[in-house]
């Protein structure tokens, strides 16, 4: 049986935390120890560009995300770990995407609607001030990470749930317009689990209340003193409940010392005793890939050296599935004459049903969404059932009018038209 295909990208800007490692890290590590799925996991340097034009940030946070990814037992054997910048496939993908997609699609972007928001909530008349290309096209950056490995599926947090669907427009855009080379992704989301911070908030960079995940001991324990707790004196009970400090304690503890910790809160443990706990709980857990953290650190040529192997073993994938890529599109040798000779080749094996189905699934999107526009005039026409006869006939004279390749094009529109339109008894 085939592998599963799990791929997600890291973006290089923060230090990562006990946030990050419960949510995003723990579950990875063990993705890519299980045999049965090919997982590609990715720094995602050239998202970082998008936000942080701090240099010296980016360059440190792709050394520390490496090395805490390895430091906590990524398995480079089994999956593949790599730097997005060492894939030039990625940027290249990314501009025949781009040619692609259309400019509305961006524009519900939930990144770019947000300046745009915070512009308009700030009076700025300008209410693209501070958005980059970058920000606003970042989509098609994702779409480009996940399409060049055709990964079927994506573990994201929900906030990028929506980028994974434009993946699914674009993909499904290119397979109309050129030849079925896409899998249509899927998001992957886990039951977020919140993990507190200092102040009891979500634990964010932007809330500026996170435990970096392998800061040294004393910081360790100066930061848990920091955990915001009631006013109750040592010997009063404790809701242990509604305490960050037991959140904490328990996300890292077995059952059986979550008990008997919770046994303490009942029995009025001081808050300063049960942050002794906490730490010294912690503590025992960070330790051992604290230390293979600092190790690495300290020997980022061994990091290096992994991440160029990642690279290499990535490329094997990459590199031949651009030159179809381009190979589709008309960017070819000028000595490939035969046109279509590539769809003649018998090189895709027998597809599932499930495959077929997505494949199927994906063609009509890509159809739907070039026809959007004429859906849309339907859908807000006084008197939809006329407007919708209308649109199909016009196509109907459309096809008639056509030859062969473009013919079946617009024969297909027509077929999906009419079922589309099959809502307004046309
Ligand atoms: N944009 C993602 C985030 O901010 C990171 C990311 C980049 C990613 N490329 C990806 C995630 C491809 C999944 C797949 O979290």
């Amino acid at each position: 049986m085939s592998q599963k295909r799990v791929l997600t990208g890291i973006t290089t800007t923060g230090t990562p935390h006990l946030g990050n490692y419960l949510g995003a890290i723990k579950p990875a590590v063990k993705a890519s120890q299980d045999p049965s799925l090919s997982s590609y996991f990715f720094l995602a340097d050239f998202h970082a560009l998008i936000k942080c034009h701090d240099p010296e940030r980016v360059a440190r946070s792709t050394r520390e995300i490496a090395a805490t990814w390895l430091a906590l037992g990524l398995d480079t054997d089994n999956a593949t770990f790599y730097r997005q910048s060492d894939i030039p496939e990625i940027p290249e993908l990314t501009w025949i995407l781009t040619c692609l997609c259309s400019k509305g699609l961006m524009n519900r972007s939930h990144a770019y609607k947000a300046s745009v928001d915070a512009n308009r909530d700030a009076a700025n008349p300008d209410l693209d001030d501070g958005v980059t290309l970058g920000l606003f096209s970042y989509p098609v950056l994702m779409a480009a990470d996940i399409l060049m490995f055709n990964a079927k599926h994506i573990p994201v947090g929900k906030d990028q749930i929506q980028h994974i669907e434009m993946a699914r427009d674009i993909a499904g855009r290119f397979n109309h317009t050129y030849a079925d080379v896409f899998v249509m992704p899927e998001p992957m989301i886990d039951d977020p689990v919140i993990i507190p911070g200092l102040d009891g908030r979500k634990m964010s960079k932007s809330y500026d209340n996170t435990i970096p995940l392998f800061c040294p001991e004393n910081e360790l324990l100066s930061l848990i003193k920091q955990i915001k707790t009631d006013s109750r004196l040592p010997g009063e009970p404790k809701d242990a409940d509604s305490s960050t400090l037991f959140e904490l304690y328990s996300l890292f503890a077995s059952d059986q010392e979550t008990t008997d910790f919770r046994a303490k809160f009942e029995q009025g443990i001081g808050w300063g005793d049960a942050k002794l706990e906490l730490f010294e709980s912690l503590n025992g857990y960070l330790c051992e890939p604290r230390k293979r953290y600092n190790e690495l650190m300290n020997d980022l040529n061994s990091v290096e050296v992994l991440l160029n192997k990642g690279a290499e073993k990535a490329r094997e994938y990459s590199v031949p599935f651009m030159r179809e890529i381009r190979e589709a599109t008309g960017i070819r040798p000028l000595n490939t004459t035969l046109v279509g000779a590539s769809k003649s080749e018998p090189k895709k094996k027998e597809k599932s049903a499930e495959q077929l189905a997505n494949a199927e699934a994906g063609r009509r999107r890509g159809i739907l969404m070039q026809l959007k526009p004429v859906l849309d005039q339907v859908a807000n026409a006084v008197d939809k059932t006329a407007a919708a006869a209308q649109v199909i006939a016009e196509k109907q004279a459309e096809v008639e009018g056509l030859k062969k390749k473009a013919k079946q094009k617009a024969q297909n529109e027509l077929e999906l038209l009419r079922e589309e339109f099959a809502k307004y008894q046309v």
